[in-house]
């Protein structure tokens, strides 16, 4: 097992009713952010129990962050922040709508020339407002981790930062706000999920028996609830259980002291930059044509994967890992998610000339052991 440190200061606050706590976490004495999405949070009445909650608060809103945040949409924020002197940020909403916030809480604080460093790898974030969060969709884990991807539309650029100044102060999780969702966020939610759990599992073996049945645990609930919550959208239990595995799937906990990929996550943020896919759909094609690629070097774990989480008797490692590649796919196709870009109109040929142009412009060499270069890219999203 590798060494590891493990910090996280946010409080969860889990289940039914738990928005009417939202007030004895705020200080009345601060000016607040009240900052939201497209519009969900008015339809399914979160917006509604979130104003209750903060009356007699001193706050301000600015509503309006989209799917995959767009910089200058947070920049806008940031100008308000300013103006009015707010001292903290509260997001409800989805990922997006937090990632912006922990975004726009950096940037008030930033005092160099142009806040996109802050989205640069080189850069350090020294300060940043504090930030809470009411999240109403399982997929990011970001109401439990300091991580923030931003999309810039004029740069074709998506990238994210990661800082522990971003960490949430707190995150309040009622399920219940999960009924409304889409069955295409749904089914988004529980690909990412998956795909979170699969980076940090899939690698080589470290000796981490404990981290590697958490997380085969989490990708066995993920298939045994994710239908349930399709098949009856209201089902509590379904997707209180679904949520927590979201939540779980990227505070980085289970995965502690072992060896972690994220090369998936990395080209599928060029298919979003380029084509606009959902970010759950660019996972669900990369992800099985990536696996294959990777299969020789990651043959030990996913045939562990096969055996624990799929039933697979196959006693030849590699012939169970050809295995799960297929069964994981045949899950995302169970559950409504395409994995083709054909299925989208895309050329594979096209997109993949585009993401190893931007690949090979960052000299990126991804995946556990750097072997996942833009050549790799290329051919990965070419198979897909
Ligand atoms: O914008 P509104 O109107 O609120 O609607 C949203 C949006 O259209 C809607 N929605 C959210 N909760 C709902 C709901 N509709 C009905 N009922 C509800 N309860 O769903 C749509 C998608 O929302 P979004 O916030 O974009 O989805 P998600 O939570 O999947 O976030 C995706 C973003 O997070 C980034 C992704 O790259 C993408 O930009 N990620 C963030 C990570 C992190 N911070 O750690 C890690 C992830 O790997 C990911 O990269
Ligand atoms: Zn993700």
């Amino acid at each position: 097992m590798n060494n590891f440190e493990y910090y996280r200061p946010t409080r969860i606050l889990f289940g039914k009713g738990m928005i009417s706590q939202l007030s004895s976490l705020l200080d009345k004495a601060q000016k607040i952010l009240l900052l939201y999405g497209g519009g969900s949070v008015k339809k399914n009445g979160v917006y509604e129990q979130v104003a209750k909650a903060l009356e007699g608060y001193n706050y301000s809103e600015f509503g309006g962050i989209e799917p995959n945040p767009e910089y200058e949409t947070c920049m806008k924020a940031v100008e308000l922040v300013k103006r009015e002197n707010i001292e903290f940020i509260l997001a409800v909403g989805g990922g997006s709508t937090l990632d912006a916030a922990k975004f726009i809480a950096a940037a008030a604080k930033y005092e160099g020339k142009d806040p996109y460093d802050i989205i640069t790898e080189e850069y350090e974030v020294k300060d940043a407002l504090p930030v809470g969060d009411v999240i109403t969709l399982p997929a990011t884990g970001s109401e439990m981790n300091g991580n923030s991807v931003i999309s810039r539309a004029s740069t074709g650029r998506k990238a994210a930062f990661v800082s522990e100044k971003v960490y949430p102060e707190f995150s309040i999780i009622d399920p219940q706000t999960t009924f409304s969702l889409p069955v295409r966020q749904t089914v988004n939610g529980i690909v990412d999920t998956f795909v979170h759990t699969m980076e940090q599992y899939c690698t080589y073996d470290v000796n981490t028996p404990l981290q590697d049945e958490w997380m085969l645990g989490l990708l066995r609930t993920l298939i045994q609830e994710g239908p349930k919550a399709l098949a009856k959208p209201e089902d509590y239990d379904a997707r209180a259980n679904i949520f927590w595995c979201a939540t779980c799937g990227l505070n980085h906990f289970m995965s502690l002291g072992c060896v972690q990929d994220w090369a998936t996550h990395q080209i599928g943020h060029e298919l979003t930059a380029f084509y606009g896919l959902d970010h759950g759909q660019s996972l669900a094609i990369i992800l099985p044509r990536l696996l294959q690629n990777q299969k020789l070097s990651k043959s030990e774990k996913l045939a562990k994967l096969a055996r624990n989480v799929f039933g697979v008797e196959e006693s030849v490692d590699l012939k169970a890992a050809g295995v799960a590649i297929y069964k994981i796919e045949e899950f995302f196709n169970f559950i409504g998610m395409k994995t083709h870009l054909a299925d989208y109109g895309i050329d594979a040929g096209e997109a993949a000339e585009q993401a190893r142009k931007a690949l090979a412009m960052r000299n990126v060499k991804l995946g556990e052991k750097g072997a996942v270069t833009a050549d790799t890219a290329f051919e990965i999203i070419r198979n897909s």
